[in-house]
């Protein structure tokens, strides 16, 4: 097969056998979130005192894994998470990716990996998005999901540092990861188990935080609610985040409270985005600790009207219920158009083109097609 040189560093190896026009449309008509993969993926490969080589577009596929890869026994491994916004003329357009770098960049250092160059990150992403430029959804709120990842594949028992390391670039169609419908999404809050602690990895993103959350988000699921929200290990007091999303409160007054960065949550691009766009509306934005017991009864007093989750996955989502063991609260939705909701159309007309980009925010990635 053909190989070309597509971006300075990734060679583009195509793959033969392509999903079909119809297998594609039928694979992105409703994608449930993260289970539809495209054609290609993008790959590199380290080794220590040799540093990235064999950078590439390859056809996506299983990877053949020693059984003592390291990271199937140590978890030494991080990702990030992204999605390309398809604009009405064709084009195709990501959202913030050098603060995606420097988080993978970031997270690479706690977990004792070789940090991936914002420039390869980007020519990863530019490579796969090329190839698979048919994949990229043109329909409202759906997007191409991008999952940057690292992970040590050296063979060893060794809890050390692994010598040899993969960067993988997978992409996926998506539509919405979390169904807040009419009453917005019930939350359990975790009373017994904390996803993260001060000196450990919640700052980071790596699988084992999410393996922590799994159990907890289990139990979520059987008292009927979508999402676990995390309290700090320490004084098992303050509001942390969801499982895989940030936490905002909106007070009645308009202003806006949201846990600060204390090192054990993820600093979220998307919690960082919408707190800039509220604070150009003038609204006062509050970053510091949050007491569970502040929003439970201001919830209950009136004097916090709504809660919502941000990420890329979830975007904006409204909260409609905080439950837990000694407690069930509802938040009643606000009458008229709520602050997650103009905040969410903000977002996501400037992501899909439909508004100005003030803060240059967005990167092309693929020109409109001509004609
Ligand atoms: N918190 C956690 C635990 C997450 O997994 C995510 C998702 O990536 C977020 C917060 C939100 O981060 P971002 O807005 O960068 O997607
Ligand atoms: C993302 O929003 O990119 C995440 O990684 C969250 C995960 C729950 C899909």
């Amino acid at each position: 097969m053909e190989t070309q040189a597509l971006t300075a560093s990734f060679t583009v190896i195509p793959n033969r056998h392509p999903a079909s026009d119809e297998e594609r449309w039928l694979a992105m008509e409703n994608p449930v979130f993260g289970k539809v993969f495209t054609d290609h993926m993008a790959r590199a490969t380290w080794r220590d005192g040799e540093g990235w080589a064999d950078h590439r577009i390859v056809a996506l596929a299983p990877l053949p894994m020693h059984p003592g890869a390291a990271v199937l026994h140590y978890a030494q491994q991080a990702f990030e998470g992204l999605k390309a916004y398809r604009h009405e003329d064709g084009s195709v357009w990501l959202f913030r990716p050098e603060a995606n770098a420097a988080r993978l960049a970031a997270s690479c250092r706690r977990m004792a990996l070789p940090e991936v160059s914002e420039q390869d990150f980007m020519a990863a992403l530019e490579g796969l998005i090329a190839a698979d430029r048919n994949w990229v959804p043109g329909t409202p709120g759906a997007s191409l999901y991008l999952r940057p990842f690292v992970f040590a594949s050296e063979p060893s028992l060794l809890v050390q540092p692994a010598h040899e390391v993969e960067f993988l670039v997978t992409a996926s169609p998506v539509g919405a990861y979390l169904s807040a419908g009419d009453t917005g999404v019930p939350i359990w809050v975790s009373r017994g188990y904390h996803r993260a602690n001060p000196g450990g990895t919640g700052e980071a993103k790596t699988a084992g935080n999410y393996a922590a959350s799994m159990l907890p988000q289990q139990e979520a699921k059987e008292h009927g609610c979508q999402q676990v929200l995390f309290l700090d290990a320490k004084e098992d007091t303050y509001v942390e985040e969801f499982g895989g999303m940030n936490l905002v409160a909106v007070r009645a007054d308009g202003s806006i409270v949201t846990p600060r960065l204390s090192g054990t949550i993820l600093p979220g691009i998307t919690r960082d985005s919408i707190l800039t766009l509220l604070r150009d509306e003038g609204r006062n934005v509050e970053e510091r600790d949050l007491a569970l017991t502040e929003i439970l009864e201001g919830v209950e007093s009136g004097e916090i009207v709504e809660l919502f989750a941000c990420g890329t996955a979830a975007v904006v989502t409204p909260v409609g219920r905080l439950a837990s063991e000694d407690f069930d609260v509802t938040v009643p939705r606000v009458e008229g158009e709520s602050v997650a909701d103009a905040v969410l159309a903000r977002l996501t007309d400037l992501q899909y083109g439909r508004a100005e980009d003030p803060h240059g925010w967005m990167r092309k990635v693929l020109d409109a097609p001509e004609g």
